[in-house]
């Protein structure tokens, strides 16, 4: 269990992204779909939960994306603070409430904490010299410097971290620094920062961490805490913590109360924490609940969902800045996910490397339970893990199609066609026969397994335990096979109809925190209120109820459907920057000379090019290899007309297996170059080289 004590309450927290750009399926499988599963199942235990989150609206994400887009803060943040909330509801992640950092109402709770921070006694304010870009007349910290890690070398290290090497890291450690505005070589210029001076607070964070004590008192079970999120905690402690500038000498940001503090801010991860007070302050006013007993009541258990990058601050910095207040409780349990790849490469928002969600939407509109259920399986839990599109079209079609689906509508079918879809009667208890007997036995334990597995954050497990219900009546379906034994004996076939429809009614609720949709038709179908998890039971589908329409619930994944998924991978230059400069894609692993030669590469001349219907991103070419005429498809559309692409020549990897993408046979695969800069560009053979020349 993650408490030492039940909790009267609950407050779950979601990680704010930052409004920068649109949200993909890692942010999802992250911090927002595990926490979606957690708090689902909470409502249906009729537990008293909020789920706050809201949008992460200041920092150097923010002020460097309008810069490159030639825009202001306020409307880059306007537009994806919009957009981030239709990517989330499109999914059916349901918070209580959805808040954004740039309000008035967080700029005073913000400055109203920080003040309080200043009366305890938490910073040292000193004056230093600091890095100032002269052109761009602006002090330089975090992602607004770059140089050479002083640890590992690489050389593109930021202010604050570097990337490669994970080291923690101050912009006046940087080698050769340079700025990211400017690419101006900084100079260095004295000015005022508020300090929290973390290495005061080391001994009661590591017991807090490693024990589960807060001021000698048992708080929480730190054996349920993740070991990835302890482990990285007790390494940051273990390596001492630094004094870290809780202020920025900035334009953009909640700016810092105090008189003679004009011109700088607060740093975005003081404010951004503390969001999630606001975006609780807000929710309680429209209940007419009391934020307090939500923030300041130690009944209540307070559990951040985050992701692997965020441990730092909300294990160590957000829980000091909490004591240091005081009246806060502290977090209880911050299950952090690790990362999700994508294709066998780092999910990257500059490379369009990504499944956006608003994307997927548009070509699966009924998409949400799908990705849900697969981004669940693959859930990042203990380690990094990986989507590909051939995963997700076989766990649709082997899982969800042939199990689900499948059984739901065996058991549809042969009530109408049994019983005019009326449920059949109880059948009485000395009719039932071992068979009967466990299947009963197994249902009825089901729940409980998987609110257990719910409860310590093992959502793939759990998920897998939900399907295994569904698994659990096709077999006892298959084996009792109703459809056989109706001929001969009636009475019999009604006893297994009616324990088959209590299997479907119980999916009603336990798929209910996976598959939200799906849940909802089944108890619509089957006659059941509520998702109440209490309701489970192998009795919970009434004799006698009709059954309602249901029509199939999922429909199989073709091949070149998601062929043209894959097609679109690295394809766009509507690049957000998460990565902040940061677009040259590492080298892959090392592949063999033989693997290598493999490879056909061929010189050819594209002779003719048409758009292919109804796709935005796919041309369809015709290619002369100098041995052949052969068609191949590209995911170029939005970089190229046909016109642009008749005549060229190009680089053609001749020898790839066929693939059908879109109705149309794609014999081969133009090489692109994806430059630093999102785009897209041909490879283009120099002068008096022709179609056919080899390319080794
Ligand atoms: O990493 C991020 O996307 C941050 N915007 C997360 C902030 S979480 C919180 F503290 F608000
Ligand atoms: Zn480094």
């Amino acid at each position: 269990m993650n408490s030492i004590r039940t909790p009267k309450r609950r407050l779950i927290t979601s990680a704010l992204p930052y409004a920068n750009g649109p949200i993909h399926i890692g942010h999802i499988a992250g911090a927002y779909l595990p926490a979606d599963i957690y708090v689902r199942y909470l409502r249906s235990m009729c537990e008293d939960v909020v789920w706050v989150c809201g949008s992460d609206e200041h920092g150097a994400a923010i002020t460097l994306r309008a810069k490159k887009d030639g825009t202001t803060p306020q409307e880059i943040v306007d537009k994806y603070h919009v957009e981030m909330q239709e990517a989330f509801s499109g999914l059916d992640i349901s918070f209580d409430h959805y808040s954004r950092t740039s309000s008035k109402k967080h700029h005073k709770v913000a400055q109203e904490f920080f003040l309080q921070l200043l009366k305890n006694d938490s910073f040292e304010v000193k004056t230093q010299d600091q890095y100032f870009d002269e052109e761009a007349d602006q002090f330089l910290a975090d992602r607004y410097i770059t140089g050479t890690c002083p640890k590992c070398n690489a050389s593109d290290a930021y202010g604050d971290q570097c990337e490669k090497c994970g080291a923690t890291l101050s912009p006046t450690d940087l080698i050769n620094p340079k700025s990211t505005l400017s690419g101006a070589k900084p100079i260095l210029k004295p000015t005022t920062l508020w300090y929290l001076p973390m290495g005061r607070h080391e001994d009661w964070l590591r017991d807090y961490i490693e024990n589960g004590m807060l001021d000698g008192i048992p708080h929480h079970n730190a054996k349920a805490w993740k070991s990835h999120v302890v482990g990285q905690c007790k390494s940051w402690i273990d390596g001492g913590l630094q004094s870290r500038a809780m202020t920025r000498d900035l334009k953009w940001g909640v700016p810092v109360p105090i008189e003679g503090a004009e011109g700088k801010v607060l740093y975005v991860w003081l404010d951004a924490p503390i969001g999630y007070i606001t975006a609780t302050m807000e929710w309680a006013e429209k209940n007419g609940q009391d934020w307090k007993d939500w923030w300041q009541n130690s009944d209540t258990d307070l559990l951040h969902f985050i992701g692997k990058d965020n441990i730092v601050f909300h294990c160590l910095i957000f829980p000091i800045l909490l004591k240091q207040h005081g009246g806060y409780i502290l977090p209880s349990q911050v299950p952090a996910n690790e990362f999700m790849n994508l294709e066998g490469a780092k999910i990257s928002t500059s490379r369009n490397w990504a499944v956006w969600v608003s994307e997927y939407l548009e070509s699966f509109p009924e998409g949400s339970d799908t990705m849900r259920y697969v981004l669940a399986s693959l859930m990042p839990e203990q380690r990094d893990s990986e989507f590909t599109w051939l995963d997700y079209k076989d766990r649709i079609n082997n899982e969800l199609a042939d199990v689900l689906g499948n059984f739901v509508n065996r058991i549809v079918v042969l009530t109408r066609k049994y019983y005019n879809g009326s449920v059949p009667k109880t059948p009485a208890p000395s009719s039932l026969n071992n068979v009967d007997k466990a299947l009963i036995e197994s249902l009825s334990k089901a729940p409980a397994k998987i609110g257990d597995l719910i409860s310590r954050h093992r959502f793939r497990e759990a998920q897998l335990e939900a399907m295994n219900v569904a698994r659990l009546g096709n077999k006892y379906l298959t084996e009792e096979e109703p459809w056989k034994v109706q001929k001969t004996n009636p009475e019999r076939v009604k006893t297994i109809m009616y324990l088959a429809c209590q299997v479907v009614g119980n999916l009603g609720i336990v798929l209910e925190p996976f598959l939200p949709r799906t849940a909802e038709k089944l108890r619509v179908s089957f006659g059941i209120p509520q998702a109440k998890w209490s309701d489970t039971s192998p009795n919970i589908v009434n004799p006698d109820t009709i059954l309602g329409d249901l029509p199939i619930l999922f429909t199989k994944i073709e091949t070149e459907t998601i062929e043209a998924e894959i097609a679109k991978l690295g394809s766009k230059d509507d690049a957000s920057d998460n990565e902040n400069n940061s677009n040259i894609m590492p080298i892959k692993d090392s592949t063999t000379f033989d693997n290598f030669t493999a490879m056909d590469l061929r010189v050819a001349t594209v002779t003719e090019c048409i758009p292919i219907k109804k796709t935005k991103k796919l041309l369809q070419l015709t290619v002369d290899t100098g041995l052949d005429t052969r068609t191949v498809v590209s995911g170029i559309a939005e970089h190229f007309s046909p016109e642009d692409v008749i005549g060229r020549k190009v680089v053609l990897l001749a020898n790839l297996a066929p693939r059908n993408i879109r109705g149309v046979e794609s014999q081969g695969m133009i090489l692109m170059a994806s430059t630093s800069d999102g785009g897209l560009r041909f490879i283009t053979p120099e002068e008096g080289v022709n179609s056919g020349d080899v390319i080794s």
